[in-house]
């Protein structure tokens, strides 16, 4: 079904700035974005207020199978409470990455993620879209930066926000996250063999965008 439908997958760690601009490119080409980040965000929030035990791998799927997280706009919804602000708290993105590499937890939410897919087209931003939950996709982009540079960028979107930061505590948390992003055993955080690499570190968020959008064309004039 997702085959006819065009998919553009940008993969990363976190802090890369995938998701600012995978809005901007499904913005300019009028695709729907999915951050499937929110996905296991929202499942990590549900099994943190609800106290169930990080550790217990059964608890957590049995949690993800329940979830009906509605995105409403720019809102996220969970049973009614809008979980937009506390899914980014820096405590729910350290537990979310533990979460994450559940394997039920994945498949609980693999649906999910593939409904997202609509006819106008796709900008799914992730770990795996490109290697497991969109492989199809004829644009795969890997999207990277130096750690320094993510986690001076996660840091000025923080004090941005009025929030406290401290970029030294950052670093070391992002470090720790790529780790366990890229080291478990189930769908971890690697580019998919023909995904195209794309090194933000030097570039500004036009830029990047307008690479993309050239690589869809460029994708698109091979015979799309
Ligand atoms: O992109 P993000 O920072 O919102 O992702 C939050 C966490 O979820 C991160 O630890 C990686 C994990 N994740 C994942 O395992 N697979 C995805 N497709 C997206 C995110």
């Amino acid at each position: 079904m997702t085959d006819s439908i065009p998919v553009i997958t940008l993969d990363g760690p976190a802090a890369s700035g995938k998701g600012t601009i995978a809005a901007r490119v499904a913005d300019a080409l009028g695709f729907y974005y999915l951050d499937s980040g929110a996905l296991y965000r929202i499942a990590t929030l549900n099994a943190l207020s609800k106290g169930i035990d990080l550790d217990d791998a059964d608890a957590l799927t049995a949690s993800a199978e329940k979830l009906e997280p509605v995105f409403d706009g720019d809102r996220i919804l969970l049973e009614g409470r809008d979980v937009t602000t506390a899914i980014r708290a820096e405590e729910v993105s350290a537990a979310t990455s533990r979460v994450a590499a559940v394997l039920g937890v994945r498949a609980a939410l693999f649906a999910l993620q593939k409904n997202a897919a609509r006819l106008s087209g796709l900008v799914a931003d992730g770990r795996d879209m490109g290697t497991v939950v969109f492989p199809d996709a004829p644009l795969k982009i890997f999207m990277t930066a130096t750690a320094a540079v993510r986690a001076e960028r996660r840091y000025r979107q923080l004090l941005a926000r009025g929030a406290a930061a401290d970029l030294a505590v950052l670093t070391v948390d992002l470090e720790e996250r790529d780790r366990r992003d890229r080291q478990r055993a189930e769908a971890p955080l690697k580019p998919a063999d023909d995904a195209r690499i794309l090194d933000t570190s030097d570039m500004g968020i036009d830029e990047v965008v307008q690479t993309v959008i050239a690589w869809w064309k460029d994708v698109g004039l091979k015979g799309l």
